[in-house]
C-alpha cells in the first residue's frame, strides 16, 4: 500500500490507448470488406474514420463494439480484450448507429428512463439522470412529447443522450451527423467537443464529411477499400499532399514581371497581380521566400499562405476524382 504504480513520476508508461486493433479483417461471401485494419486511439481523444459509402466504416463500428465478429485480427476497447471480455467491453461503450436506437411511441423522457432500467439504475437515479441529459441537450421542454414528432436533430440528440445513460468511457458515433441541416449539424459538433472537454471520454466516429472529420477530430484515418490508406490529424494530411502556395501579390506589372522571373516555378495571374509559389506551408518555406523577396528589392504588396483543405488530400490519396458518398450530398445514402 506503499507507492504504486500510477504515481510513478518518471518514466511512467504511456496510458492504455483506448482502442488497440491489429490486423481486423471481414469478408461478406467472396466480397471483402476490412482488409487488415490496425489502429491505436488514445484515451480522451476524438478519432474520425472518414470514408465514402460502402468503404466499412460502419463494419468496423459493428466489430468494434461486438456486435459481430471479425474474421481475423484481435482489438483491446478499453483495455479489454474485445472477443474474450466482451461483457466487459459492453458495459464499458455507448454506442449510436445510423439507425436510431429512439422509439417512437414512448416520449424522450420514456426513452431514457427505458435505458436506465436496462443499465439496472435504481428509479431515482434513473430519474435524475434522464433528467440531467435532457437539460443538458436542450430537450427538457419536450421530454413529454412522444419522439415522432421530433426533427432529426432531436432524435439524434436524444439518441445520444440514451447512449451516455450508462455513463461510457468510450463512445461510438455512426455518421452522427448525415441527413441532418447545417444547424443541427453545429449543435452536434458542439455536444461532441463538450463530451470530450467536460467528460474526458473517447470517441470513435465515422464520417463521410471530409469537414466533420477536421472540425471535429484529434487523428483522422482515410478508408478506402477496406484499407487505412493515410492516418494522422488533419494538419498532417494536408501537409501530406501538393497543392499548398504561397500567394503573392505585387504593387504593379514590373514588380510581378521581376518576382516572376526570380521564381521560376511558380504561377503568375497577371489580372490580380500575384503568384502563386509552391509551398508546404512551413516557416522556414516561407522565410525563404521573404529573404528572397527582401534582398532582390521586390515590391511585394500582401502575402497569404493556402494549406490544401482535407478534399485535396481525399483526391490525392485515392486517385480519384469525388468518391462516390464523400462529398456532402445524401443521394448515394438511400
Ligand atoms: N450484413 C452484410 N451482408 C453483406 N454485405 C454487407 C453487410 N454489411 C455490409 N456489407 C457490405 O460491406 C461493405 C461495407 O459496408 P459498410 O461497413 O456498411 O460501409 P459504410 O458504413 O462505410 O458505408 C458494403 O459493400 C456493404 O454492402
Ligand atoms: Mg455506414
Amino acid at each position: 500500500m506503499t507507492a504504486t504504480q500510477t504515481s510513478a513520476p518518471i518514466a511512467a508508461d504511456p496510458p492504455a490507448p483506448a482502442i488497440a486493433a491489429t490486423g481486423l479483417r471481414k469478408s461478406y461471401g467472396d466480397k471483402l470488406v476490412l482488409d487488415g485494419i490496425d489502429l491505436n486511439i488514445p484515451e480522451g481523444t476524438v478519432f474520425a474514420l472518414l470514408g465514402p459509402n460502402g468503404a466499412g466504416k460502419t463494419t468496423t463500428v459493428e466489430i468494434l463494439s461486438t456486435l459481430i465478429d471479425a474474421d481475423a485480427g484481435e482489438a483491446w476497447v478499453a483495455g479489454r480484450h474485445l472477443t474474450r471480455a466482451a461483457d466487459a467491453v459492453r458495459s464499458l461503450i455507448g454506442v449510436t448507429g445510423q439507425f436510431s436506437a429512439v422509439d417512437n411511441l414512448l416520449t424522450a423522457e420514456e426513452n431514457l428512463l427505458l435505458m436506465a432500467d436496462l443499465h439496472h439504475l435504481d428509479r431515482s437515479e434513473g430519474r435524475r439522470r434522464a433528467n440531467d441529459l435532457l437539460r443538458r441537450f436542450d430537450l427538457s421542454e419536450v421530454a413529454g412529447r412522444t419522439t415522432v414528432t421530433f426533427s432529426g436533430g432531436m432524435r439524434r440528440k436524444l439518441d445520444l443522450a440514451m447512449t451516455l445513460i450508462g455513463d461510457p468511457r468510450i463512445i461510438f458515433l455512426d455518421e452522427p451527423t448525415t441527413g441532418l441541416d447545417p444547424r443541427s449539424r453545429r449543435t452536434m459538433w458542439e455536444i461532441i467537443r463538450d463530451l470530450v472537454a467536460d467528460d474526458g471520454v473517447t470517441i470513435f466516429l465515422t464520417t463521410q464529411y471530409l469537414e466533420e472529420a477536421d472540425q471535429l477530430a484529434d487523428r483522422i484515418a482515410v478508408l478506402d477499400h477496406g484499407r487505412l490508406i493515410a492516418e494522422g490529424t488533419a494538419d498532417e494530411l494536408k501537409q501530406r499532399i501538393p497543392g499548398g502556395h504561397i500567394r503573392v501579390r505585387f504593387a504593379d506589372a514590373r514588380n510581378l514581371d521581376t518576382a516572376a522571373g526570380i521564381f521560376g516555378i511558380a504561377t503568375r495571374e497577371e489580372d490580380s497581380l500575384t503568384l502563386q509559389i509552391p509551398s508546404d506551408g512551413s516557416i522556414p518555406n516561407l522565410r525563404a521566400v521573404l529573404d528572397t523577396l527582401e534582398a532582390t528589392a521586390v515590391r511585394a504588396e500582401s502575402l497569404t499562405v493556402h494549406t490544401p483543405d482535407l478534399d485535396d488530400v481525399f483526391l490525392t490519396l485515392t486517385g480519384q476524382p469525388r468518391p462516390a458518398g464523400t462529398v456532402a450530398s445524401p443521394k448515394e445514402n438511400a
